[in-house]
């Protein structure tokens, strides 16, 4: 089999990951893979509460699962069980079960699985919180993406407004910031760069000069 090409995405809650990696992967015509989606699927799915089972009940519940993946570009579609994974899971409630679930080794082994299994049939922009440090360590091309949490905060409560589903912006300050202290604390995978990453501060940035950066580390590398 050929060998796969892997950009990594990395970056707290809010940064513009997903919009970056859509775009990233349609210039390279590869799929993108949203593994924040996979957290958010499994705690949809597991349901509230979820995060206090016990190992081997958890265990049990996610053998059952499959992820798959199709298209490329902003048509990629993640599935899981046969099902295309919808709308139903971009709450915030629904970001912080998904932090919830991702702080427990049991899930983040069954998705490191998954994940890898997907980077060696696709060549991929994979984005998350740890797709450079644990993921795809070899990955040719790793981006962090960072943004102060007012920043943020403001760029999901546009475009929250946007998709007609306005938002209080000083909530979503706070559970933004209450998100990255999970994610960054945590024992396991916890977000951080690669040391080999590029660091990207997008606070005063644009998303075309973004998007330029991206493609320059790219294509330099
Ligand atoms: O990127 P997102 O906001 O959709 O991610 C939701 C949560 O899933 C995030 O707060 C932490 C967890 N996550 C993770 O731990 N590792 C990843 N690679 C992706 C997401």
């Amino acid at each position: 089999m050929a060998e796969t090409r892997i950009v990594t995405i990395d970056g707290p809650a809010g940064v513009g990951k997903s919009t970056m990696a859509k775009q990233l992967a349609r210039e390279l015509e590869i799929p993108y893979l949203d593994t924040g989606a996979m957290f958010r699927a499994v705690a949809w799915k597991l349901g509230q509460d979820s995060w206090e089972w016990n190992e081997s009940r958890l265990e049990r519940a996610l053998a059952g699962f499959e992820f798959a993946l199709s298209g490329t570009g902003e048509d990629s579609v993640l599935s899981l069980d046969d099902t295309p994974i919808g709308d139903e899971i971009r709450t915030e409630q629904v970001g912080m079960w998904a932090s919830n679930v991702a702080t427990l080794p049991v899930v983040r082994t069954f998705l490191k699985k998954a994940q890898q299994s997907l980077g060696e049939r696709f060549s991929l922009v994979a984005e998350g919180r740890d797709m450079g440090t644990v993921i795809f360590p070899d990955a040719p091309h790793k981006f962090f993406l960072d943004a102060s949490v007012k920043e943020r905060a403001r760029r999901r409560f546009l475009q929250l407004k946007e998709a007609g589903r306005p938002a209080d912006e000083a909530e979503l300050r706070e559970q933004i910031a209450r998100r990255d202290h999970q994610d960054r604390n945590r024992a396991v995978a916890p977000l951080r760069p690669a040391d080999d990453a590029v660091v990207i501060d997008t606070t005063s940035l644009n998303k075309a000069q973004v998007f330029e950066a991206l493609l320059k580390g790219v294509r330099d590398a």
